[in-house]
């Protein structure tokens, strides 16, 4: 029996472009929930390694790096931001460059435990809509509102070259597409944590549905479900 007082978690996971991001955030806006998302915080750690040039394949380095960084989580507006040592770095983590290394640098197990931890302290605190690759199969692996996002290649890449251009990056829509397979690849075959539909997900091909249909179609999964319903009643 769920205690009074407990949150709740939906977890989203899914592939880069599968459209988690946008439903995620819609989602967490009509359940008034928040949008949790962990891509994110790998992003800020990421792109603190590059500028401070530590290498990225080190498990070590990586690891002090993020014991060492204080890392803060809000939301404006249902916005979610992040800040690193009292620095916003919202916009900038959505470079290519930190795109480009940031599956490198999430594979290390150390690191992604300090994360982690900080992932479920949020998750002990507010209800949340939780996105990112191993939402449902590791950090909360407990819940029972499990969603998992896959689209088709071309129209992952198209959704993630609309979000270049709105950073003012301009990048061939092929070169998109190999990069968005490439980085798929490693995040699904790293040993840690990889990327993976949890057996009890619920799974949903978005490439030939709008925002608005996915986002209906998980609202009405999530409000039928018992834990959420008899939250509602408590
Ligand atoms: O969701 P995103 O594209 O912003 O995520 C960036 C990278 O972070 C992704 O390629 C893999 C990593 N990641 C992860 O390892 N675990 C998560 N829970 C979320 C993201």
């Amino acid at each position: 029996m769920k205690s009074r007082g407990e949150k709740l978690v939906i977890a989203i996971d899914g592939e880069a472009g599968s459209g988690k991001s946008t439903v995620a955030k819609e989602v967490a806006q009509r359940l008034g929930f928040r949008k949790l998302d962990t891509g994110a915080m790998y992003r800020a750690i990421t792109l603190l390694a590059i500028e401070r040039g530590i290498a990225l394949s080190s498990a070590a380095e990586i690891e002090e790096l993020s014991r060492r960084t204080e890392m803060n989580v809000w939301w404006e507006d249902d916005d979610f931001r992040i800040a690193v040592d009292g620095r916003d770095v919202t916009t900038e983590i959505r470079s290519s460059a930190v795109t480009a290394a940031v599956s490198e640098v999430s594979a290390h197990e150390g690191m992604r435990k300090v994360l982690v931890d900080k992932q479920r302290e949020i998750g002990r605190r507010y209800d949340i809509v939780a996105e990112g690759r191993d939402m449902g199969t590791v950090v909360f692996r407990d819940t029972k509102l499990k969603f998992f996002l896959r689209a088709n290649d071309a129209v992952r890449a198209r959704r993630r070259k609309k979000d270049l251009d709105n950073l003012g990056e301009k990048m061939d829509i092929e070169k998109i597409r190999e990069d968005i397979l490439i980085r798929d690849e490693k995040d699904a075959s790293r040993r840690v944590a990889p990327l993976k539909m949890a057996e009890d997900a619920f799974l949903i091909d978005t490439s030939d549905m709008n925002v608005d249909e996915v986002v209906a179609l998980i609202l009405a999964k999530v409000r039928d479900h018992e834990s959420f319903r008899h939250r509602r009643v408590e």
